[in-house]
């Protein structure tokens, strides 16, 4: 049997400890207990200056929830299951601390409102340092886009040579990616910095509470509207982690082509020491480890947002204890991204480029067959009709193994007479590139362009 429960008034039975255990959620709500005192603090704050409560048992309340809070911050506090959640092991511990006035902390406020609070202040904590790393990641693909404007590698579709492009161009395109995971963050912010306190169980209270007190002391910016949405939304949450399971997602797409990029098929990059593994069997392997393990995670996050969406799907309003369910995902997405993040700018800003080799691969394929069709089309032939002829010029090359460059120009003459002696510069892979100057395009200029933007927006944010 258990021991008696704060609400345990209307119960003449007390259910078994194992049952306990399962309603209980302080293994993981602990997590927030930051975030409950610092609650409680505003609350109790407000009880004093709306007179709700005697000033002095306010001062005996504060003064027991600092000592708590210097307790938790020293890693003194223990908590245990027999007080089934965060917010009633902290109610029991300053009632261990101050006697029965602790009890008064709870008037004109529910656990509804009040892990509500807990859970926005949790996931507006740590908003900014998604942010941060976000930002440094940022920093750090600018960097190497400027030193790589001019490497030269395959650009592909259907993983198949397309069209070369720059690794510098290559590399902002995730910059952009994570411009807009930056942003989507930003833009959760507003739906996270709402106040429910004060919502109580899901109807107000008929104390003459002061909501937008409360709100400004724990630096809201906005009360709820509603009482039962107040108890009952998790949108935040759910944003959140919406944000981080696609951010998660273009660190899969990178990590992916990390891995195909250090293998020995390609050999365009390669990963530091510090970032990859070895191998309990194969003394020659070296394993970009970190890459795919961050790929693998983007599964556990997915799922954090799936395992929230399916709690929240057809709940009535308003509280119900299937919420107790909607924070070890968010907790777990927190412990997920943060390190990613980290790990993955560590891994992309020691990476080395294989200039050469990149360089290599697009001068040993067609990927300079657009250049000829639009040669050719500069030159008044249509452009279906050039692509026709290049087509053939190319099956011809394949047959032969023979590279459009390679051709002699009295070959290339017999496919088309508008063919010059000048066709052979725009052939040349880092040509194609150069010359490719249209808005967002990978020529230098282009993507020195995206660079100079990209050093601006991130100096304005800073
Ligand atoms: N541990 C609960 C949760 O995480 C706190 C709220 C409990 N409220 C209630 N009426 N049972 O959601």
């Amino acid at each position: 049997m258990s021991t008696k429960k704060l609400w345990g008034g209307r119960f003449t039975a007390q259910a078994e400890s194992w049952v306990d255990d399962f309603g209980a959620s302080i293994s993981f709500d602990q997590l927030m207990a930051d975030e409950d005192i610092t609650g409680s603090l505003a609350h109790v704050k407000m009880l004093k200056k709306t007179g709700i409560l005697p000033a002095d048992d306010c001062d005996k309340i504060i003064a027991g929830l600092e000592e708590l809070a210097s307790e938790l911050h020293e890693g003194k506090l223990e908590f245990s299951t027999t007080n089934e959640d965060i917010h009633m092991n902290i109610e029991s511990l300053l009632t261990e601390k101050i006697g029965p006035v602790a009890g008064k902390l709870h008037t004109a406020r529910s656990r509804n409102d009040q892990v509500a609070t807990d859970f926005h202040l949790y996931v507006k904590n740590r908003l900014p340092l998604v942010i941060e790393e976000l930002t440094t990641l940022q920093e750090t693909l600018v960097g190497l886009a400027e030193k790589n404007v001019k490497t030269i590698m395959p650009g592909y579709t259907h993983l198949q040579h397309a069209q070369p492009i720059s690794y510098g161009h290559y590399l902002m395109a995730y910059y952009q990616m994570f411009k807009r995971d930056k942003e989507r963050f930003e833009f959760s912010f507003k739906h996270t910095d709402v106040s429910p306190l004060g919502a109580a169980a899901l109807a107000g209270t008929t104390f003459p509470i002061d909501r937008e007190f409360t709100a400004k002391e724990l630096g809201f910016a906005d009360v709820y509207a509603n009482s039962l949405d107040a108890v009952s939304d998790r949108d935040f949450a759910l944003e959140f982690l919406s944000n981080a399971s696609i951010m998660m997602m273009h660190l899969t797409r990178f990590c992916e082509e990390i891995s195909m990029w250090v293998s020995q098929e390609f050999k365009y990059l390669e990963l530091s020491d510090s970032f990859t593994t070895g191998s309990s069997i194969m003394p020659q392997k070296k394993n970009p480890d970190m890459a795919e393990l961050i790929r693998g995670k983007s599964g556990r996050v997915y799922g954090d947002l799936m395992g929230l969406l399916t709690t929240m799907k057809s709940l009535p309003l308003a509280y119900n204890k299937d919420l107790q369910e909607d924070k070890e995902g968010v907790f777990d997405a927190v412990k997920t991204v943060l390190p990613c993040l980290k790990v993955f700018n560590g891994m992309i800003a020691t990476a080395k480029p294989n200039v050469d080799r990149m360089k290599h691969a697009t001068e040993n394929d067609f990927s300079n067959a657009t250049e000829l069709a639009d040669y050719l089309a500069t030159k008044g032939v249509p452009f279906r009709e050039a692509h026709g002829i290049v087509g053939q010029l190319v099956l011809k090359g394949i047959q032969e193994g023979q590279n459009l460059q390679d051709m002699p120009l009295e070959e290339l003459k017999k496919a088309s007479p508008k063919i010059e002696e000048d066709v052979y510069n725009e052939l040349k892979s880092e040509v194609a590139v150069e010359r490719r100057h249209s808005l967002g395009g990978t020529g230098f200029d282009q993507v020195q362009a995206q660079i100079d933007n990209a050093k601006a927006e991130l100096k304005k944010a800073d």
